[in-house]
């Protein structure tokens, strides 16, 4: 109960008929000794009378982004600075469309854009509606942006339907709200990360690139940042949203993420290594398109610098996990990685089709140290990501 103790708890409420479970939860967080104040959308007010959440709050809603008297005893800006955390609920699947979007044509949606940290949202909506692609996708998209998306249970609804949709119930929400200001384990510690592939200039329109879509590395400097770490995250060219939170450099070739890790790497209590770096790269880059022609032409390539070695070459250098992609001999190979590099942990996974490795969207991992292996058996890659930084977080730990 400690844990919300004059923490700053923003509500927002949209419009659901769950809206009456939201002044439970009210009830409960300031029970718990939390200070809440509550923004309502429009369609909100259609199920609750402001008056009831201002009674159980102590405090006046929010309701208008023009509002007065309101803004004149805290403004928009400065409410989305004053809370410690910021929960939607009940989120509808307008509410969550127009936040992936980044609408702001109502208060509560301005305030999650005016917020620099990462929202939490429950939604409850008919099933149909929270089933249909278009929410699925919003959903996915906001969780990969580092939203936090708590619920919804399954059961019978208001409609009558039964499925998926109810908002969670509010001893739920307060349980993960108090989840959210318990230290995590990487709490403090700087979290150095790359992710996705690199690509080498043959010319001015032509690389060589490989199938690596960084969504392991991000979904790693997501639950990194969610352990409690500051994280960094060096990234070869992706088509991924920056998780929340994170401090993402990108970069196009080995080089030059070779040098932002290098610059980057003092102070870094832990490396993951999870990029996909081209091993050669083009020896003179043409400084025109090259013409096509009949005749065979050859590339010549040059080693590029192996970046995980040389972080663990480092005098002072930080708890490092590698990655292994390999075709064959999986455990053997990651076992001579791990020695050869100087690694605290390798995390191999079989690459070449299937259902692991790169432009999947599941992966299975066997992950070694020096003494020890486990294996994180086929989940989608966020599951995973989680299981390895806990992993990551203990054997780190437990040497400090
Ligand atoms: O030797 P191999 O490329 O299989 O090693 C893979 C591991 O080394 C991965 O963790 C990858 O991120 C890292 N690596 C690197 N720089 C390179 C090549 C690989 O950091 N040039």
């Amino acid at each position: 109960m400690e844990l919300i103790f004059k923490k700053k708890i923003l509500l927002g409420v949209t419009g659901g008929i769950a809206a009456y479970k939201s002044a439970e939860l009210i009830r409960l967080l300031i029970k718990a000794g939390a200070e809440v104040r509550v923004v309502m959308t429009p369609a909100a007010r259609e199920f609750v009378q402001p008056l009831t959440y201002q009674a159980l709050s102590g405090h006046k809603v929010y309701t208008d982004v023009f509002d007065a008297e309101a803004e004149s005893a805290m403004d928009h800006i400065e409410l989305a600075r004053w809370a410690d955390l910021m929960i939607v609920a009940p989120a509808s699947a307008n509410f969550i469309a127009k936040l992936l979007d980044g609408y702001a044509d109502n208060l509560l949606l301005t305030l999650c854009l005016a917020s620099k940290q990462a929202v939490a949202i429950a939604p409850a909506m008919n099933q149909q509606m929270y089933l249909n692609q278009a929410t699925q996708d919003n959903i996915h998209r906001l969780k990969s942006r580092g939203v936090k998306i708590w619920g919804p249970a399954q059961g019978e609804q208001a409609c009558g339907d039964v499925g998926p949709g109810r908002m969670l119930e509010p001893e739920a929400l307060l349980g993960l709200i108090e989840g959210r200001f318990s230290p995590g384990k990487l709490s403090g510690k700087k979290v150095l990360i790359t992710a996705g592939p690199t690509h080498e200039a043959i010319d001015p329109v032509r690389y060589i690139g490989n199938r690596s879509t960084g969504r392991m590395g991000y979904a790693l400097a997501r639950e990194a940042f969610d352990a409690g770490a500051e994280v960094t995250l060096v990234s070869g060219p992706v088509s991924l949203d920056s998780p929340a939170g994170v401090d993402r450099i990108s970069v196009t070739s080995a080089l030059e993420m070779h040098d932002a890790v290098l610059s980057q790497v003092s102070g870094a209590d832990l490396f993951i290594a999870c990029a996909a770096v081209a091993d050669y790269r083009v020896t003179v880059v043409a400084p025109q398109k090259i013409k096509k022609s009949a005749k065979n032409i050859q590339l010549e390539l040059t080693p590029n610098p192996d970046i995980l070695s040389a972080v663990t070459r480092l005098e002072n250098k930080p708890f490092t996990l590698g990655f292994a992609a390999e075709t064959e001999k999986l455990e053997q190979n990651a076992a001579d990685k791990l020695k050869r590099k100087n690694l605290d942990m390798i995390a191999a996974n079989q690459v070449g089709g299937g259902q692991t490795g790169f432009e999947s969207d599941t992966n299975e991992l066997l992950v070694l140290w020096p003494g020890g292996k486990q294996m994180l058996s086929l989940n989608h890659k966020n599951e995973i990501a989680k299981q390895l930084i806990d992993l990551l977080a203990d054997h780190y730990n437990a040497l400090e």
